[in-house]
Protein backbone atom coordinates (compact mmCIF):
# COMPACT_ATOMS: atom_id res chain seq x y z
CA UNK A 1 0.00 0.00 0.00
CA UNK A 2 1.38 3.54 -1.04
CA UNK A 3 0.42 6.25 1.38
CA UNK A 4 0.38 9.57 0.70
CA UNK A 5 0.51 12.71 2.63
CA UNK A 6 -1.37 15.74 0.82
CA UNK A 7 -2.16 18.78 1.66
CA UNK A 8 -4.11 21.68 0.15
CA UNK A 9 -6.22 19.43 -0.84
CA UNK A 10 -9.88 20.84 0.00
CA UNK A 11 -8.95 23.41 -2.79
CA UNK A 12 -9.51 23.33 -6.17
CA UNK A 13 -6.88 20.82 -7.85
CA UNK A 14 -5.78 18.78 -4.40
CA UNK A 15 -9.80 17.82 -3.98
CA UNK A 16 -9.46 17.09 -7.75
CA UNK A 17 -6.02 14.97 -7.06
CA UNK A 18 -7.75 13.12 -4.27
CA UNK A 19 -10.99 12.09 -5.86
CA UNK A 20 -8.30 11.03 -9.08
CA UNK A 21 -6.01 8.54 -6.99
CA UNK A 22 -9.11 7.13 -5.03
CA UNK A 23 -10.66 6.47 -8.41
CA UNK A 24 -7.00 4.88 -10.03
CA UNK A 25 -5.66 2.64 -7.28
CA UNK A 26 -7.23 0.62 -4.96
CA UNK A 27 -3.80 0.10 -2.38
CA UNK A 28 -3.81 3.58 -1.60
CA UNK A 29 -3.94 6.02 1.62
CA UNK A 30 -4.38 9.34 1.55
CA UNK A 31 -4.04 11.84 4.71
CA UNK A 32 -4.75 15.39 3.31
CA UNK A 33 -4.13 17.93 5.54
CA UNK A 34 -5.84 21.58 5.20
CA UNK A 35 -6.55 24.44 6.58
CA UNK A 36 -9.60 24.98 5.05
CA UNK A 37 -8.95 28.41 4.53
CA UNK A 38 -11.76 30.48 2.17
CA UNK A 39 -10.74 28.53 -1.04
CA UNK A 40 -10.91 24.99 0.97
CA UNK A 41 -13.74 23.17 0.88
CA UNK A 42 -15.22 19.92 2.15
CA UNK A 43 -18.48 19.89 -0.26
CA UNK A 44 -15.14 18.90 -3.30
CA UNK A 45 -14.53 15.76 -1.24
CA UNK A 46 -17.88 14.51 -0.67
CA UNK A 47 -17.42 11.60 -2.92
CA UNK A 48 -14.49 10.69 -0.41
CA UNK A 49 -16.90 11.28 2.51
CA UNK A 50 -17.34 7.20 2.94
CA UNK A 51 -14.03 6.49 1.77
CA UNK A 52 -11.52 5.21 4.72
CA UNK A 53 -8.96 5.18 2.65
CA UNK A 54 -9.19 9.79 2.99
CA UNK A 55 -8.34 10.58 6.28
CA UNK A 56 -9.12 14.11 6.44
CA UNK A 57 -7.37 16.66 9.10
CA UNK A 58 -8.42 20.21 9.60
CA UNK A 59 -4.55 21.80 10.44
CA UNK A 60 -2.04 23.63 9.04
CA UNK A 61 1.63 23.18 7.33
CA UNK A 62 2.93 25.77 9.47
CA UNK A 63 1.86 23.73 12.51
CA UNK A 64 5.53 21.59 13.17
CA UNK A 65 4.24 19.59 15.91
CA UNK A 66 1.24 18.42 13.72
CA UNK A 67 3.22 17.41 11.06
CA UNK A 68 5.79 15.97 12.80
CA UNK A 69 2.89 13.88 14.30
CA UNK A 70 1.25 12.95 10.91
CA UNK A 71 4.84 12.11 9.92
CA UNK A 72 5.17 9.51 12.63
CA UNK A 73 1.84 8.20 12.73
CA UNK A 74 1.40 7.35 8.85
CA UNK A 75 4.49 7.72 7.77
CA UNK A 76 3.53 8.80 4.32
CA UNK A 77 5.64 7.36 1.31
CA UNK A 78 5.19 10.77 -0.56
CA UNK A 79 4.17 14.11 0.67
CA UNK A 80 2.55 16.38 -2.25
CA UNK A 81 2.23 19.86 -1.09
CA UNK A 82 -0.83 21.69 -2.81
CA UNK A 83 -1.74 24.25 0.09
CA UNK A 84 -1.01 27.62 -0.86
CA UNK A 85 -2.59 30.66 -0.80
CA UNK A 86 -3.07 30.55 -4.48
CA UNK A 87 -4.87 34.01 -6.18
CA UNK A 88 -2.65 36.47 -7.92
CA UNK A 89 -4.81 39.86 -6.54
CA UNK A 90 -5.05 38.43 -3.14
CA UNK A 91 -0.99 38.70 -3.19
CA UNK A 92 -1.45 41.97 -4.29
CA UNK A 93 -3.75 43.10 -1.80
CA UNK A 94 -2.04 41.40 0.90
CA UNK A 95 1.69 39.32 0.57
CA UNK A 96 1.80 38.78 4.23
CA UNK A 97 -0.23 35.61 4.24
CA UNK A 98 1.58 33.96 1.04
CA UNK A 99 4.64 34.39 2.59
CA UNK A 100 3.36 32.71 5.81
CA UNK A 101 1.85 30.13 4.10
CA UNK A 102 3.69 29.13 0.55
CA UNK A 103 7.39 30.04 1.94
CA UNK A 104 7.17 29.33 6.08
CA UNK A 105 4.45 26.32 5.49
CA UNK A 106 6.72 24.78 2.57
CA UNK A 107 9.82 25.22 4.62
CA UNK A 108 8.14 23.82 7.53
CA UNK A 109 7.11 20.65 5.84
CA UNK A 110 10.55 20.07 4.38
CA UNK A 111 12.24 20.27 7.78
CA UNK A 112 9.65 17.77 9.17
CA UNK A 113 10.31 15.61 6.45
CA UNK A 114 14.09 15.50 7.02
CA UNK A 115 13.61 14.79 10.90
CA UNK A 116 11.32 11.84 9.67
CA UNK A 117 13.34 10.66 6.96
CA UNK A 118 16.92 11.31 7.53
CA UNK A 119 19.24 9.47 9.56
CA UNK A 120 22.12 11.64 10.33
CA UNK A 121 24.17 8.92 11.18
CA UNK A 122 24.15 6.58 8.43
CA UNK A 123 23.85 9.93 6.36
CA UNK A 124 20.86 7.66 4.40
CA UNK A 125 17.73 8.98 3.83
CA UNK A 126 14.71 6.30 4.45
CA UNK A 127 14.02 4.36 1.31
CA UNK A 128 11.27 5.46 -1.13
CA UNK A 129 10.60 8.17 0.29
CA UNK A 130 9.72 11.66 -1.77
CA UNK A 131 8.81 15.37 -1.31
CA UNK A 132 6.87 16.47 -4.74
CA UNK A 133 5.82 20.78 -4.32
CA UNK A 134 3.44 21.41 -6.78
CA UNK A 135 4.54 24.60 -8.35
CA UNK A 136 3.44 27.09 -11.33
CA UNK A 137 4.65 28.29 -14.77
CA UNK A 138 4.72 32.23 -13.09
CA UNK A 139 7.96 31.65 -11.38
CA UNK A 140 9.13 31.93 -14.52
CA UNK A 141 8.09 35.65 -15.22
CA UNK A 142 6.21 36.83 -18.63
CA UNK A 143 6.98 35.84 -21.89
CA UNK A 144 7.41 37.99 -25.28
CA UNK A 145 5.38 36.63 -28.46
CA UNK A 146 7.78 33.87 -28.68
CA UNK A 147 9.12 30.91 -27.12
CA UNK A 148 8.27 29.27 -23.86
CA UNK A 149 9.37 27.80 -20.68
CA UNK A 150 11.52 25.51 -19.95
CA UNK A 151 12.57 23.65 -16.91
CA UNK A 152 16.03 25.63 -17.47
CA UNK A 153 14.29 28.73 -17.71
CA UNK A 154 15.42 31.68 -15.13
CA UNK A 155 12.79 32.19 -12.21
CA UNK A 156 11.71 35.94 -12.81
CA UNK A 157 8.50 36.38 -10.87
CA UNK A 158 6.42 39.24 -10.97
CA UNK A 159 3.45 39.11 -8.33
CA UNK A 160 4.19 38.46 -4.64
CA UNK A 161 2.37 35.30 -4.96
CA UNK A 162 4.97 34.12 -8.00
CA UNK A 163 7.57 35.25 -6.16
CA UNK A 164 6.50 33.23 -2.91
CA UNK A 165 6.07 30.14 -4.97
CA UNK A 166 9.72 30.42 -6.58
CA UNK A 167 10.55 31.08 -3.01
CA UNK A 168 9.38 27.99 -2.07
CA UNK A 169 10.67 25.81 -4.86
CA UNK A 170 14.26 27.58 -4.09
CA UNK A 171 13.87 26.10 -0.63
CA UNK A 172 12.64 22.73 -2.30
CA UNK A 173 15.98 22.61 -4.51
CA UNK A 174 18.17 23.62 -1.37
CA UNK A 175 16.97 20.79 0.44
CA UNK A 176 18.03 18.34 -2.50
CA UNK A 177 21.15 19.88 -2.83
CA UNK A 178 22.57 20.66 0.69
CA UNK A 179 20.45 17.39 2.42
CA UNK A 180 20.53 14.96 -0.64
CA UNK A 181 16.61 14.95 -0.21
CA UNK A 182 14.55 13.47 -2.22
CA UNK A 183 12.53 15.93 -4.25
CA UNK A 184 10.77 16.90 -7.32
CA UNK A 185 8.73 20.40 -8.28
CA UNK A 186 6.44 19.97 -10.94
CA UNK A 187 5.38 23.95 -12.71
CA UNK A 188 2.11 23.44 -14.09
CA UNK A 189 0.14 26.28 -16.33
CA UNK A 190 -3.46 27.40 -16.02
CA UNK A 191 -5.54 24.90 -14.55
CA UNK A 192 -9.47 24.60 -14.69
CA UNK A 193 -12.68 21.86 -14.35
CA UNK A 194 -14.90 21.26 -11.61
CA UNK A 195 -14.33 22.84 -7.60
CA UNK A 196 -12.64 26.03 -8.95
CA UNK A 197 -13.34 28.93 -6.78
CA UNK A 198 -15.32 31.47 -8.02
CA UNK A 199 -12.41 34.18 -8.17
CA UNK A 200 -10.22 32.36 -10.84
CA UNK A 201 -11.10 34.08 -14.70
CA UNK A 202 -13.59 30.54 -15.87
CA UNK A 203 -15.49 30.57 -13.08
CA UNK A 204 -16.20 33.98 -12.24
CA UNK A 205 -17.31 34.43 -15.65
CA UNK A 206 -19.16 31.43 -15.42
CA UNK A 207 -21.58 32.83 -12.54
CA UNK A 208 -21.10 36.53 -13.52
CA UNK A 209 -22.27 35.53 -16.63
CA UNK A 210 -24.72 33.28 -15.68
CA UNK A 211 -26.35 35.79 -13.21
CA UNK A 212 -25.99 38.83 -16.38
CA UNK A 213 -23.47 40.74 -14.20
CA UNK A 214 -20.51 42.71 -15.79
CA UNK A 215 -17.73 40.54 -16.74
CA UNK A 216 -14.57 42.31 -15.70
CA UNK A 217 -11.46 42.02 -18.12
CA UNK A 218 -8.32 43.25 -17.06
CA UNK A 219 -6.80 45.74 -19.68
CA UNK A 220 -6.74 44.37 -23.42
CA UNK A 221 -7.46 41.06 -22.50
CA UNK A 222 -4.75 40.25 -25.18
CA UNK A 223 -3.09 38.61 -21.95
CA UNK A 224 -2.41 34.73 -22.92
CA UNK A 225 -2.31 32.00 -20.53
CA UNK A 226 -1.83 27.97 -21.59
CA UNK A 227 -5.14 26.25 -20.42
CA UNK A 228 -4.99 22.61 -18.49
CA UNK A 229 -7.82 20.93 -17.64
CA UNK A 230 -7.61 19.61 -13.85
CA UNK A 231 -7.03 15.76 -14.26
CA UNK A 232 -4.55 16.47 -16.45
CA UNK A 233 -2.87 18.05 -13.95
CA UNK A 234 -3.29 15.26 -11.18
CA UNK A 235 -2.13 12.49 -13.96
CA UNK A 236 1.28 14.30 -14.20
CA UNK A 237 1.75 15.21 -10.82
CA UNK A 238 1.10 11.17 -10.24
CA UNK A 239 3.52 10.01 -12.78
CA UNK A 240 5.92 12.03 -11.18
CA UNK A 241 5.50 11.30 -7.75
CA UNK A 242 5.93 7.57 -8.83
CA UNK A 243 8.31 8.00 -11.82
CA UNK A 244 9.87 11.77 -11.31
CA UNK A 245 13.63 11.33 -11.17
CA UNK A 246 15.03 13.02 -7.75
CA UNK A 247 15.96 17.06 -7.48
CA UNK A 248 14.23 17.15 -11.24
CA UNK A 249 11.48 19.84 -11.97
CA UNK A 250 9.03 18.80 -14.37
CA UNK A 251 7.35 21.55 -16.29
CA UNK A 252 3.47 20.72 -16.80
CA UNK A 253 0.88 21.87 -19.90
CA UNK A 254 -1.02 20.80 -22.96
CA UNK A 255 -0.18 23.98 -25.67
CA UNK A 256 -3.02 25.03 -25.33
CA UNK A 257 -2.79 29.31 -25.11
CA UNK A 258 -5.79 31.33 -25.55
CA UNK A 259 -6.06 35.21 -25.23
CA UNK A 260 -8.56 35.60 -21.85
CA UNK A 261 -10.85 37.81 -24.23
CA UNK A 262 -11.01 34.36 -26.06
CA UNK A 263 -11.61 32.75 -23.10
CA UNK A 264 -14.32 35.36 -22.09
CA UNK A 265 -16.20 35.22 -25.24
CA UNK A 266 -16.09 31.48 -25.47
CA UNK A 267 -17.89 31.54 -22.01
CA UNK A 268 -20.02 33.69 -22.69
CA UNK A 269 -21.13 31.82 -26.13
CA UNK A 270 -21.07 28.29 -24.73
CA UNK A 271 -23.53 29.52 -21.83
CA UNK A 272 -26.07 31.67 -23.75
CA UNK A 273 -26.31 28.80 -26.26
CA UNK A 274 -26.97 26.18 -22.82
CA UNK A 275 -29.32 28.21 -21.38
CA UNK A 276 -30.98 29.50 -24.32
CA UNK A 277 -30.95 33.02 -23.07
CA UNK A 278 -29.80 35.83 -25.08
CA UNK A 279 -29.04 38.49 -22.73
CA UNK A 280 -26.19 36.36 -21.97
CA UNK A 281 -24.11 38.23 -24.29
CA UNK A 282 -20.96 40.28 -24.96
CA UNK A 283 -22.75 43.24 -24.02
CA UNK A 284 -21.65 41.88 -20.63
CA UNK A 285 -17.85 42.82 -20.96
CA UNK A 286 -16.30 45.91 -19.37
CA UNK A 287 -12.38 46.38 -20.05
CA UNK A 288 -11.19 47.34 -16.26
CA UNK A 289 -7.77 48.92 -14.90
CA UNK A 290 -5.09 46.07 -15.51
CA UNK A 291 -3.83 44.29 -12.42
CA UNK A 292 -0.55 45.49 -11.71
CA UNK A 293 2.72 43.52 -12.96
CA UNK A 294 0.34 41.77 -15.21
CA UNK A 295 2.38 39.00 -17.07
CA UNK A 296 1.36 39.45 -20.53
CA UNK A 297 2.06 35.78 -21.56
CA UNK A 298 2.85 32.02 -20.12
CA UNK A 299 3.72 28.93 -22.67
CA UNK A 300 5.04 26.05 -20.94
CA UNK A 301 6.97 23.98 -23.44
CA UNK A 302 6.04 19.70 -21.51
CA UNK A 303 8.96 18.23 -23.75
CA UNK A 304 10.59 17.00 -20.73
CA UNK A 305 7.79 15.15 -18.87
CA UNK A 306 6.87 13.93 -22.24
CA UNK A 307 10.04 12.46 -23.18
CA UNK A 308 10.73 11.22 -19.51
CA UNK A 309 7.39 10.28 -18.03
CA UNK A 310 5.10 9.38 -21.25
CA UNK A 311 2.70 12.38 -19.85
CA UNK A 312 0.07 13.92 -22.33
CA UNK A 313 -2.81 15.56 -21.96
CA UNK A 314 -6.18 13.94 -22.73
CA UNK A 315 -8.78 16.08 -22.57
CA UNK A 316 -9.01 19.16 -25.39
CA UNK A 317 -9.93 22.59 -24.74
CA UNK A 318 -13.18 22.19 -26.25
CA UNK A 319 -13.90 19.55 -24.29
CA UNK A 320 -12.67 20.63 -21.24
CA UNK A 321 -14.41 24.25 -21.09
CA UNK A 322 -17.62 22.34 -21.82
CA UNK A 323 -17.77 19.90 -19.28
CA UNK A 324 -16.66 22.32 -16.58
CA UNK A 325 -19.51 24.78 -17.90
CA UNK A 326 -21.57 21.78 -17.39
CA UNK A 327 -20.54 21.15 -14.07
CA UNK A 328 -21.03 24.80 -12.92
CA UNK A 329 -25.04 24.43 -14.26
CA UNK A 330 -25.34 21.17 -12.83
CA UNK A 331 -23.97 22.17 -9.57
CA UNK A 332 -25.46 25.60 -8.35
CA UNK A 333 -26.01 24.99 -4.98
CA UNK A 334 -21.98 24.18 -4.87
CA UNK A 335 -21.58 27.94 -6.07
CA UNK A 336 -24.48 29.09 -3.84
CA UNK A 337 -22.48 28.25 -0.61
CA UNK A 338 -19.11 29.64 -2.10
CA UNK A 339 -20.44 32.54 -3.30
CA UNK A 340 -22.39 33.87 0.07
CA UNK A 341 -21.33 35.17 3.19
CA UNK A 342 -17.66 36.49 2.74
CA UNK A 343 -17.55 36.24 -1.41
CA UNK A 344 -19.40 39.39 -1.18
CA UNK A 345 -17.31 41.85 0.69
CA UNK A 346 -13.76 40.37 -1.53
CA UNK A 347 -15.90 40.84 -4.70
CA UNK A 348 -16.68 44.75 -3.63
CA UNK A 349 -13.25 45.32 -2.42
CA UNK A 350 -12.01 43.44 -5.37
CA UNK A 351 -13.63 44.74 -8.20
CA UNK A 352 -15.82 48.26 -6.31
CA UNK A 353 -13.36 50.99 -6.94
CA UNK A 354 -11.44 49.10 -10.50
CA UNK A 355 -12.46 51.89 -13.11
CA UNK A 356 -14.05 51.22 -16.61
CA UNK A 357 -11.65 51.70 -19.21
P1 LIG B 1 -6.77 26.68 -3.99
O1 LIG B 1 -6.58 28.09 -3.54
O2 LIG B 1 -8.04 26.30 -4.69
O3 LIG B 1 -6.62 25.70 -2.73
C1 LIG B 1 -5.62 25.85 -1.77
C2 LIG B 1 -5.93 24.91 -0.62
O4 LIG B 1 -4.86 25.03 0.35
C3 LIG B 1 -7.24 25.21 0.12
O5 LIG B 1 -7.93 24.01 0.38
C4 LIG B 1 -6.77 25.87 1.43
O6 LIG B 1 -7.66 25.64 2.51
C5 LIG B 1 -5.44 25.16 1.65
N1 LIG B 1 -4.51 25.95 2.47
C6 LIG B 1 -4.19 27.26 2.34
N2 LIG B 1 -3.30 27.63 3.28
C7 LIG B 1 -3.05 26.51 4.03
C8 LIG B 1 -2.21 26.25 5.12
N3 LIG B 1 -1.45 27.21 5.66
N4 LIG B 1 -2.17 24.99 5.63
C9 LIG B 1 -2.95 24.01 5.09
N5 LIG B 1 -3.77 24.22 4.04
C10 LIG B 1 -3.82 25.45 3.51
O7 LIG B 1 -5.49 26.36 -4.88
P2 LIG B 1 -5.37 25.48 -6.20
O8 LIG B 1 -5.74 26.29 -7.37
O9 LIG B 1 -6.01 24.19 -5.96
O10 LIG B 1 -3.78 25.30 -6.24
C11 LIG B 1 -3.16 24.22 -5.57
C12 LIG B 1 -1.66 24.32 -5.79
O11 LIG B 1 -1.36 24.26 -7.17
C13 LIG B 1 -1.05 25.61 -5.27
O12 LIG B 1 0.19 25.31 -4.69
C14 LIG B 1 -0.86 26.45 -6.53
O13 LIG B 1 0.22 27.33 -6.37
C15 LIG B 1 -0.59 25.39 -7.55
N6 LIG B 1 -0.97 25.69 -8.94
C16 LIG B 1 -2.24 26.12 -9.22
C17 LIG B 1 -2.60 26.33 -10.55
C18 LIG B 1 -4.00 26.78 -10.93
O14 LIG B 1 -4.24 27.09 -12.09
N7 LIG B 1 -4.94 26.83 -10.02
C19 LIG B 1 -1.67 26.11 -11.59
C20 LIG B 1 -0.39 25.69 -11.24
C21 LIG B 1 -0.06 25.47 -9.92
O1 LIG C 1 -0.33 29.94 -14.32
C1 LIG C 1 -0.68 29.22 -13.19
C2 LIG C 1 -1.43 30.08 -12.22
O2 LIG C 1 -2.73 30.25 -12.76
C3 LIG C 1 -1.52 29.51 -10.82
O3 LIG C 1 -0.23 29.43 -10.27
C4 LIG C 1 -2.42 30.37 -9.92
O4 LIG C 1 -2.57 29.76 -8.66
C5 LIG C 1 -3.77 30.50 -10.59
O5 LIG C 1 -4.60 31.35 -9.83
C6 LIG C 1 -3.62 31.04 -12.01
O6 LIG C 1 -3.14 32.41 -11.95
P1 LIG C 1 -3.72 33.54 -12.93
O7 LIG C 1 -3.45 34.85 -12.34
O8 LIG C 1 -3.30 33.29 -14.33
O9 LIG C 1 -5.30 33.16 -12.84
P2 LIG C 1 -6.61 34.06 -12.76
O10 LIG C 1 -7.76 33.13 -12.99
O11 LIG C 1 -6.64 34.93 -11.57
O12 LIG C 1 -6.47 34.98 -14.04
C7 LIG C 1 -6.33 34.46 -15.34
C8 LIG C 1 -6.16 35.62 -16.29
O13 LIG C 1 -7.39 36.35 -16.36
C9 LIG C 1 -5.12 36.62 -15.85
O14 LIG C 1 -4.42 37.11 -16.99
C10 LIG C 1 -5.91 37.74 -15.20
C11 LIG C 1 -7.20 37.72 -15.98
N1 LIG C 1 -8.42 38.12 -15.22
C12 LIG C 1 -8.67 37.49 -14.03
C13 LIG C 1 -9.76 37.85 -13.27
C14 LIG C 1 -10.02 37.16 -11.95
C15 LIG C 1 -9.29 39.07 -15.71
O15 LIG C 1 -9.08 39.61 -16.82
N2 LIG C 1 -10.37 39.40 -14.96
C16 LIG C 1 -10.65 38.85 -13.75
O16 LIG C 1 -11.66 39.24 -13.12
Amino acid sequence: MTTYLMTGCAGFIGSNMVLYMLKKYTDIRIVNLDALTYAGNMENLKEAADDDRHIFVHGNICDRPLVSRLLAEYDPDVVINFAAESHVDRSIADPMIFVNTNVCGTVNLLQCCKEAWYDPEQRSWKKGRKYLQVSTDEVYGALGAEGFFTEKSPTDPHSPYSSSKASADHFVKAFHDTYGMPVNITRCSNNYGRFQFVEKLIPLMIFNAKNHRPLPVYGDGMQIRDWLYVEDHCKAIDMVASGGRSGEIYNIGGHNERTNIFIVKTVIDQLSRRLGDPEINEGLIRHVEDRPGHDRRYGIDPGKIKADLGWYPETTFEVGIVKTIDWYLGNPEWTEHVTSGAYQQYYAEMYGNRKEI
